[in-house]
């Protein structure tokens, strides 16, 4: 007889989640006092949103949190990331301080404790507020300080209640697609943009971590990393090196500097050897030093690997190699491919070793909606999750320090330059009524929140 097969099991102390943003659910973008942030003035102009929407109204969880709360709850997870939108705390970016933003982020965290849910901050995914923006945003040094300003705020007000605390989400996002390639807010396109701003984002990011210690005790304090683990198209010379230099300037970029080595000696020459920019004293004495405080835990959101060549198809996208989506993609165009989150863990682990990780986004964008009985039968998003989480259940025995998971996202919502049409969320929203639906993967998902086991 078959011995039946035995479940995939996680530890008691493991954290599920689930994870969002601001700027995605929010919506009131101009309730309470709230400044603009660089996506306001982004998504108002013309040609930089697919669906040409914006987040003024989003998922309307600035007046719906209590509601979204009690789904978070019936979903049983123990964990719930959320970010703050900065400009709602300090419209200005520095100065004068809105306590009704400050207020309505408590409420959220003293109902997510209420409700035996751990809170789980970002505080920046990406809502810079505009008049930081016209004062040069995060090319601009001074932008660090007030970083740390706004994050002193928070905490004075929140830190005795927050579980963990995230600095930054993807640096690598906010300065690549923000300010290389024009994707995403601000829309600039500039190498030296490029470069300064993730210098300034990485520094703030180590400015901050002892200021939150100071304030929140022993709180775990991380930042989170979209990493993705590539290979070589082929097994040419110059697809290898294209490969180097995208892990380069993906990967390494980040975590070198985080793990106190420094930017990428191979990065820095290749910049070097093709006059990618000509003026480095942005970097200066001491800050590889502050970049590098030691953390709690390195966040990682894990998509897709990137399967890497050297020829460049499309010069606008000022990538320096082209990425291929191979088979079976998402929404997105991208590949599904569970073993890379393996691949990427236990690669982090061996060449970093920081002492704990946790994935803080890990989904699919799907647009199945509810059938004619209201049931969404996202099957693809719940293999996706499925399989993901087997990987990690995998790395963990292979030794990686993982400690939690959240399932990017709770719900659909404005994702970014393609506005609403990718649907991320293990939750459906149906924007005209804001009704939210729990998909079929949410329902699975609980299932494996609640028992901490997976079933074969
Ligand atoms: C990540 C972002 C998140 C969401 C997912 C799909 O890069 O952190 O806000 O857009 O991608």
């Amino acid at each position: 007889m078959n011995q039946p097969k035995q479940p995939y099991t996680f530890p008691d102390s493991f954290t599920w989640g689930v994870a969002t943003s601001s700027f995605q659910i929010e919506g009131a973008t101009f309730e309470d006092g709230r400044g603009a942030s660089i996506w306001d003035t982004f998504c108002a102009k013309q040609g930089t949103i697919a669906d040409a929407s914006n987040g003024e109204i989003a998922c309307d969880h600035y007046h719906r949190w209590s509601e979204d709360l009690d789904l978070i709850k019936s979903l049983e997870v123990n964990a719930y990331r959320f970010s703050i939108a900065w400009p709602r705390i300090l419209p200005k970016g520095f100065g004068q301080v809105e306590s009704k933003g400050l207020d309505f982020y408590e409420r959220l965290v003293d109902g997510l404790l209420e409700r035996n849910i751990d809170p789980w901050v970002t505080l920046y995914h990406w809502d810079l507020p505009q008049a930081l923006q016209d004062q040069g945003g995060w090319v601009s040094r001074d932008v660090v300080e007030h970083f740390v300003d706004y994050t002193r705020i928070v905490c004075e007000r929140l830190g005795d209640r927050v579980a963990g605390w995230i600095t930054h989400n993807e640096p690598w996002c906010a300065s690549v697609l923000g300010y290389l390639n024009g994707e995403h807010a601000p829309g600039i396109k500039d190498n030296y943009a490029h470069l300064a701003s993730s210098h300034h984002l990485l520094l703030s990011h180590g400015k901050a971590v002892p200021v939150i210690r100071e304030i929140v005790g022993d709180r775990p304090v991380g930042i989170t990393l979209n990493l993705v683990p590539s290979v070589p198209a082929s097994s040419s010379e110059a697809d290898a090196e294209a490969n180097a230099r995208f892990d380069g300037f993906f990967n390494r970029w980040y975590l070198d500097p985080l793990a106190g080595r420094g930017y990428p000696q191979d990065m820095i020459e290749r910049y070097k050897a093709e006059n990618y920019i000509d003026d480095w004293s942005f970097i200066q004495d001491q800050d590889l030093k502050e970049i590098s405080q030691p953390i709690d835990f390195l966040g990682i959101n894990y998509y897709s690997r990137g399967i890497i060549r050297s020829d460049r198809v499309d010069e606008s996208e000022n990538l320096p190699v082209e990425v291929i989506a191979n088979s079976n993609p998402t929404d997105m165009g991208w590949e599904v491919y569970p073993q890379g989150i393996y691949d990427l863990l236990t690669r982090v682990h061996q060449d970093y070793d920081f002492k704990s990780i946790y994935i803080t986004e890990n989904g699919a964008a799907y647009a199945t909606g509810p059938d004619e009985h209201g049931v969404v039968h996202d099957q693809l998003r719940e293999s996706y999750l499925h399989d993901h989480l087997i990987a990690c259940h995998h790395a963990r025995q292979a030794g990686v320090p993982l400690d939690g998971y959240f399932a990017w996202s709770l719900m659909d919502n404005f994702e970014w330059a393609f506005g609403y049409e990718k649907r991320f969320g293990i939750v459906y929203v149906d924007y005209e009524t804001q009704q939210r639906i729990p998909k079929q993967s949410a329902l699975w998902y609980r299932n494996v929140a609640k028992t901490g086991e997976i079933s074969c």
